[in-house]
């Protein structure tokens, strides 16, 4: 199969969907590979790198969406991607259509066959593709926490380990998901005095199995929340109700009663939030202050450390897009379920059960896409 990986031109993304060690996969499994030059320089590959992996650059996203029977790619295409798109044409790559009519319309419009990442599923209930990236906000969580804690930030001044006769900073994390374990993780590890608040209780048991002393659990009544965040130098949100807004756990009021110079993470930005004054942010204007309490609410974590996001995406997505490759969508997914929940849109057709309800759009069921 001729596989594409266009640069990606959403503004503020320096992910790319195929790393060099994908491409030197695909190409040993005997597939073309297409990159289009400069396609990795945000992630700190070059156009050498690909062609080492046996790729052929080219020049322009024209020509490699026009060349391309398989796009490989981080985020939805833009409308003028979307005009590129055709039928018989395999696009692999994160879509989130729920919230966006446009380009639903515009992918059932153009016949395109999308699997989309973030519905992809796995045998123990989890989202594969959506994983590596809950994974590296996550870690990430207390290094951007304790950098928002500092004086010249607006912070209180507090170092997150302590040092020899000074207490830690006290942690606290909100949701004990994917997020929620690898801030606690991390926390802990800077030697923060962690607690993980969780509503599920199974949750909390798999975490002190897991974990051990390194940090407490706690279950997240509204009392035990309100109790926990008034006394934490820094708060970690990473709650997720699959499917809706995140839960507002922390009302303004409640914010009135923490420390000056106290910070949150709100890492659950991208579903509104889990703080009632949380607000989306940027890499280049992360932080705000309200009530004298400093927020830190960036909606891509991830693409703070492009690198390393690309890399996980890559080792998360390759297995996936070999069997694309390899076998062609159909029987990719008539031979695995997991991967046919991916799909959703095909020959002008919806295919997701979920962004037909939410959008009011009728549904193809994907078996029957199968059979098309
Ligand atoms: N900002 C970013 O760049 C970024 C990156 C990755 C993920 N996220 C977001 O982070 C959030 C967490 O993702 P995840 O992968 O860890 O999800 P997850 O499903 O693995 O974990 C969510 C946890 O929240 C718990 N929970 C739900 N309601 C709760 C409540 N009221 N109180 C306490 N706990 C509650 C659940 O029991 C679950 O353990 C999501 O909103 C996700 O979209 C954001």
């Amino acid at each position: 199969m001729r596989i594409g990986c266009p640069k990606e031109i959403k503004p503020q993304e320096f992910r790319v969907g195929l790393t060099p060690h994908a491409a030197r996969e695909a190409a040993s499994h005997g597939h073309e590979v297409l990159v289009e030059a400069g396609a990795g320089a945000g992630a700190g590959f070059s156009d050498e790198d690909y062609r080492a992996a046996g790729a052929r650059l080219v020049d322009t996203a024209e020509q490699l969406f026009a060349e391309a029977e398989l796009i490989v790619k981080v985020k939805e295409p833009q409308p003028v991607e979307r005009r590129r798109l055709r039928e018989g044409q395999l696009l692999f790559t994160y879509l989130h259509l729920a919230p966006d009519p446009e380009q639903t319309r515009d992918l059932m419009a153009s016949g395109v066959t999308a699997i989309a990442y973030e519905t992809v599923t796995d045998g123990r209930g989890g989202l594969p593709l959506l994983a590596p990236m809950s994974e590296v906000a996550g870690r990430l969580a207390p290094q951007v926490g304790a950098w928002t804690l500092q004086k010249a930030n607006g912070g209180r001044g507090v170092l997150l380990g302590g040092v020899p006769g000074v207490g830690p900073a006290k942690v606290v994390v909100i949701g004990g998901g994917v997020v929620g374990t690898h801030a606690a993780r991390i926390a802990a590890g800077m030697g923060a005095d962690v607690t993980v608040l969780d509503r599920s209780l199974p949750r909390l048991r798999a975490l002190d199995e897991a974990f051990g002393t390194l940090f407490r659990t706690a279950y997240a009544s509204s009392g035990t929340t309100a109790e926990l965040v008034t006394a934490a130098d820094l708060v970690i949100g990473a709650v997720l109700i699959p499917g809706a807004a995140a839960p507002k756990l922390v009302s303004r009021a409640q914010l009135g009663t923490m420390k000056p110079g106290a910070a949150i993470v709100d890492v659950a930005i991208d579903q509104g939030g889990c703080f009632e004054t949380s607000r989306p942010t940027t890499h280049q204007d992360p932080i705000y202050e309200v009530d004298g309490v400093m927020h830190y609410c960036v909606a891509n974590m991830p693409g703070a450390v492009a690198r390393t996001s690309t890399l996980a995406l890559g080792n998360a997505t390759m297995p996936f897009l070999l069997a694309l490759a390899d076998k062609g969508w159909k029987r990719a997914c008539e031979d695995d379920p997991h991967l046919l929940a991916g799909l959703n849109t095909h020959a002008g057709h919806l295919t997701y059960y979920a962004v037909g309800r939410a959008l009011e759009i009728d549904v193809l069921s994907p078996q029957l896409a199968l059979k098309m």
